[in-house]
């Protein structure tokens, strides 16, 4: 009984223990990580920005909008899609599936790539006023059939662009700086 009794005081809670923390290790390991550059995920249509910014040369603030004007540089609503979409490969299977969406009213659920934690403040404006290309930032969006987060969006990368010793690929030196106190960007 003594032995059977040990087994359950002691053995129990440290296989619930052992399995717990395997459960939890295994779990952090597969979540995506969303800093992680290359993170890609797959979207509810196959929206590629190669065919439509690239091949189509349609410009990045045609469709984000928000970029300039706003904090955030928004998706384009489903209605927007149709601007071209009411004679642009009405066959496409796609786009049926897509004019379903429309006519539902349902939002398009598109899976975000970059997401800042809530206590991050960043806003478009700034950068886009300083001339900073989409580009910089994002990789060449106009080239990915699926967007890809090509840079990091760590804060040491934050800082070291604002501290003016980051490498620009489309701006000539010298480059621009900006404030670096923490409550820049977390306020
Ligand atoms: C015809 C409209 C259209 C054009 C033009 C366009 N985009 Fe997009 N963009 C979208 C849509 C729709 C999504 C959401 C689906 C996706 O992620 O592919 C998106 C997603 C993105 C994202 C990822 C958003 C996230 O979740 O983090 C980035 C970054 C982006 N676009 C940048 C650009 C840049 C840079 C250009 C110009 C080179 C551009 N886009 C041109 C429609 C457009
Ligand atoms: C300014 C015009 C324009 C806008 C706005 C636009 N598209 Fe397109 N789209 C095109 C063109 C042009 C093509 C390429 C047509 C071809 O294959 O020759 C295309 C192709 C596509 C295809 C591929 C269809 C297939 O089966 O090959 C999909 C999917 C698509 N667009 C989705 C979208 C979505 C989603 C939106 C809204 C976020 C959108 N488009 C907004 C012009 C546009
Ligand atoms: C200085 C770096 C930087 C530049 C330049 C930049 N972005 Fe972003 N972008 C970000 C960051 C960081 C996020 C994530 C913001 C968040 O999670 O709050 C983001 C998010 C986005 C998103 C998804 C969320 C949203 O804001 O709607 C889109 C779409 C986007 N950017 C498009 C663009 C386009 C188009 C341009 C050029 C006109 C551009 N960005 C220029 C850093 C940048
Ligand atoms: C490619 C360079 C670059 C990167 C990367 C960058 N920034 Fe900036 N940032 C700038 C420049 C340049 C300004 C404009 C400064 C000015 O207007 O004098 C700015 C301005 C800002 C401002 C407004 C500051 C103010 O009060 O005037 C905020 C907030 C900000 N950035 C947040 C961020 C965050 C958060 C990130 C990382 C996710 C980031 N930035 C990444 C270059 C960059
Ligand atoms: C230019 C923008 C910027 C400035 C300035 C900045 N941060 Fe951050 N900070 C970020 C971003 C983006 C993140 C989220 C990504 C990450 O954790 O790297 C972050 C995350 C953090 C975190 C959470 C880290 C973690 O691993 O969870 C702490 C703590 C922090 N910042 C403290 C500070 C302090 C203290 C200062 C001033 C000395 C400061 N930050 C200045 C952009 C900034």
């Amino acid at each position: 009984m003594k032995v059977l009794d040990r087994l359950l005081r002691v053995g129990l809670p440290l296989t619930v223990a052992a399995v717990l923390a395997t459960v939890i290790t295994v779990g952090w390991m597969v979540e995506p990580d969303r800093y992680m550059v290359g993170y890609a995920p797959e979207q509810p249509i196959p929206f590629s920005h190669k065919v439509h910014a690239g091949d189509n040369n349609i410009p990045c603030e045609y469709c984000h909008t928000g970029a300039r004007s706003g904090r955030h540089a928004t998706i384009p609503s489903v209605d927007a899609c149709f601007k071209c979409h009411n004679v642009t490969r009405t066959d496409s299977e796609w786009i049926g599936q897509l004019r379903e969406i429309r006519d539902s009213g349902r939002p398009l659920e598109w899976e975000r790539i970059h997401d800042l934690p809530d206590y991050v403040y960043f806003d478009h404006r700034p950068h886009v006023a300083k001339g900073i290309a989409c580009q910089e930032c994002h990789g060449p969006v106009e080239e990915m059939d699926v967007v890809r987060q090509a840079t990091s969006m760590r804060m040491g990368a934050c800082l070291e662009c604002h501290r003016g010793e980051r490498i620009y690929t489309t701006m000539e030196e010298p480059y621009p700086t900006a404030p670096v106190s923490c409550g820049t960007c977390h306020r």
